[in-house]
């Protein structure tokens, strides 16, 4: 079964490419840059990968970014990770980045997107894994930074499918940003954010209901609330889900307790994914792995969030089916 899972071809929907940051890459493009980390060894940095709930994730996750400084720094970032995606048969992929994690520290746009957009370029072409870049807002800042990021995210949407919202939830509501949100669904942009990780359900209703998101990033906490949960089953809106990051956020206290039986069971489109995979521990076929043996998925089980992954991109309704029948030969 471990091997099957391995080999299925797969989409992957939640992935923030800062995320993919390994501790290694982190030390080389450390002394690329002349940086020195307040670590002394990779040891040592990954003994701080303990976290009690997303802010402490966090709060290390944008120390990290501090390493990314060129286009070629971006370019490596983004290889890094495609190779590691490869390895997992991951046929497509849509990737978060956060701009501003960048842009504050006076880093420009363009060396963001620039070296991101070559290197999955390169693996379309390289490595037959194709892609759609997401960009997200950090909701931790307020909207008018997004407001005065969007020009840019305007001026490259020949690279750009996507905006996404993500950062520290708690206190940060979807409604927060629905101006930016609002242009951006006028503008052509599919439209994502992250509810309902640490946030309540009604989280998950505003940014259905004001955000009009094509998907749900995480979308947990919709459990609470059955008649939302029925709602965004019968719209057929995709959950990407993330097991090993719930388990290392502690949005779930064991993996045994993930909920992912019970988002199937009530019709929901949940999809799996790897969210951070260099900091939470492994990456798409690990959170299918690790996940199945917990709560005991089924082949059948497995197979439909598979077809799922599919199902949930943003790919066109042509390429999708060619993926599934693809699928349908492993079935
Ligand atoms: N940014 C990177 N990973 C995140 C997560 N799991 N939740 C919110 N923001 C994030
Ligand atoms: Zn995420």
């Amino acid at each position: 079964m471990q091997e099957w899972i391995h080999m299925l071809p797969k989409a992957e929907l939640h992935m923030h490419i800062e995320g993919s940051l390994e501790p290694e890459l982190m030390f080389q493009l450390a002394e690329r840059n002349g940086i020195e980390l307040p670590y002394a060894s990779v040891a040592e940095l990954k003994a701080h990968y303990d976290f009690n709930n997303l802010q402490e994730f966090l709060d290390i996750y944008y120390l990290g970014c501090d390493v990314l400084r060129t286009e070629a720094d971006f370019y490596d970032l983004a290889w890094a990770y495609l190779q590691r995606a490869r390895e997992d048969h991951v046929v497509h992929t849509e990737i978060f980045f956060d701009p501003q994690s960048h842009t504050d520290r006076g880093i420009a746009f363009e060396t963001v997107i620039n070296g991101l957009y070559r290197a999955f370029k390169d693996g379309e072409s390289q490595l037959g894994i194709s892609f759609h870049i997401i960009a997200c807002f950090l909701r931790h800042l307020p909207e008018q930074a997004a407001l005065d990021l969007y020009p840019e995210i305007l001026k490259h949407r020949d690279k750009i499918i996507g905006i996404g919202l993500d950062s520290s939830e708690l206190g940060h509501p979807p409604e927060k940003y629905l101006r930016v949100f609002q242009q951006a669904k006028q503008d052509g942009f599919k439209v994502v954010a992250h509810a309902g990780e640490e946030g309540p359900a009604e989280y998950v209703r505003q940014a259905i209901d004001l955000l009009a998101v094509d998907r749900i990033d995480h979308g947990n906490r919709c459990l609470d609330d059955e008649f939302l949960t029925a709602q965004i089953a019968q719209k057929g809106l995709a959950l990407t889900v993330c097991p090993l990051s719930n388990l290392k956020l502690k949005v779930v206290k064991d993996l045994a307790l993930h909920p992912i039986k019970t988002m199937l069971h009530k019709g929901l489109l949940a999809t799996i994914n790897s969210d951070d995979p260099a900091y939470f521990g492994g990456y798409i076929n690990d959170n299918f792995k690790q996940l199945a043996d917990a709560v005991g998925l089924s082949e059948d089980e497995i197979f439909t969030l598979v077809e799922n992954s599919f199902k949930a991109s943003f790919l066109p309704d042509d390429i999708k089916s060619i993926h599934l029948k693809a699928l349908n030969a492993f079935g």
